[in-house]
């Protein structure tokens, strides 16, 4: 792994170190217009950042499109950026994706960094190498494994993040305390997201990097291990879909917190996940998040968006489930009764 991954509590001094180890000419700044707004000032200060080069996109997933990508292109070009060029990806997994993209592609790939600044973004799309943009409808369906040279983590990132967006990255928090290890969970399922410490959740993030970082660094391109990854996002991806096309709002860590609650059931059920875990946690979601309204005659519907997954082969529906926190339980196919009578689960628990 290349990336070297940077928690720090002073932005500009570690930003500043990392360009110092690099040659460039130029440096850019990608940034949404949020990320402009809440996240530059506390950069703007750096002498070495004092002549980067802005790129400013809309924000939004609907944004991580080709337009968005050929017009960052376009910008590095008139803007003047050679192969010695670097990228800084200043935002939310958005950004970062479509940044690492754009940085890897333009003259066979720039130097980049990430400064991820959502939870989600710090704890997830951020570290990993996966990076791309949405195309012909279908989420991340053009993209490329890219290690960005340097990841920087500065909390103070998030104070300014709107509540919604901090429990989105909550869920895969979650999600990771349950395929790493009992303490993490313990240790996640206490701490008060509604009023955080920040210190404390650079702490937690740091933790959930480590547990990201050993499972990228086992198995980089997804053949086994990093399918654990995916737990609760078989379900998550397809609440997703359907919430699309019933033109309703939810956002990825919502469902992947739904989906957690229907692939703890089917771990209890198919693989004797520990009854008692899985109840504590459901509860613990359930009191955080609001609930997500479907009903039984939308069932057919969501299981039909499971088979499209791009993860599954043929009609099977393939599941990455938990025999206990931290034992996992890789390519469990389930049957359709049993999808059903999880997506039941999450509505009487609801
Ligand atoms: N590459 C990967 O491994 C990976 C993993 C998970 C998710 N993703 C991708 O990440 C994206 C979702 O990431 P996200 O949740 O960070 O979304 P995002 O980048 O769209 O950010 C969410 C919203 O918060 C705003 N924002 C960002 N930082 C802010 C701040 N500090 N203060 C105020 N507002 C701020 C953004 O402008 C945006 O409106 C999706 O495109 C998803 O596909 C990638
Ligand atoms: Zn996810």
């Amino acid at each position: 792994m290349k990336q070297k991954i940077i928690f720090t509590n002073d932005i500009i001094h570690d930003v500043e170190a990392v360009l110092s180890t690099f040659q460039y000419d130029k440096i850019f700044v990608l940034m949404d217009s949020n990320t402009h707004r809440f996240c530059w000032d506390l950069l703007e200060k750096s002498a070495l950042l004092h002549d980067a080069q802005h790129i400013i996109i809309e924000p939004g997933d609907s944004n991580k499109n080709l337009n968005t990508l050929s017009f960052i292109w376009e910008e590095l070009s008139t803007k003047g950026a050679t192969r010695h060029s670097c990228l800084i990806n200043l935002g939310g997994g958005m950004v970062t994706d479509i940044g690492g993209m754009a940085s890897s592609t333009f003259k066979r790939g720039l130097k980049f960094i990430n400064i991820p600044t959502t939870l989600l973004s710090m704890v997830d799309a951020s570290v990993g190498g996966k990076t791309g943009i949405n195309f012909n409808g279908v989420k991340n369906e053009i993209g490329l494994f890219s290690e960005s040279n340097a990841v920087i983590l500065h909390s103070a990132f998030l104070q300014t993040l709107p509540y919604n967006e901090l429990l989105g990255g909550f869920a895969e928090m979650i999600k990771h305390a349950l395929i790493d290890s009992e303490v993490l969970w313990a240790e996640t399922l206490r701490f008060d997201i509604e009023n955080p410490n920040w210190e404390e959740l650079l702490l937690l993030v740091k933790k959930n990097v480590e547990v990201k970082e050993r499972i990228v660094i086992e198995d980089p391109k997804e053949q086994n291990i990093r399918k654990a990854l995916n737990f609760g996002h078989t379900f998550a991806h397809a609440f997703e879909a359907w919430s699309i096309s019933n033109e309703q709002e939810l956002s990825h860590g919502f469902a992947v917190a739904y989906g957690i609650i229907c692939e703890l059931y089917l771990s209890a059920l198919l693989q004797e996940f520990p009854f008692d875990k899985m109840k504590q946690t459901l509860m613990f979601i359930h009191s955080l998040y609001p609930t997500f309204p479907f009903a039984c005659n939308d069932y057919n519907k969501i299981i039909d968006l499971m088979r499209h997954d791009k993860k599954n082969k043929g009609q099977d529906i393939n599941f990455s489930l938990l025999k206990d926190i931290g034992s996992l339980a890789l390519n469990t196919v389930v049957g359709e009764e049993d999808i059903k009578n999880a997506l039941d689960f999450l509505r009487e628990t609801n």
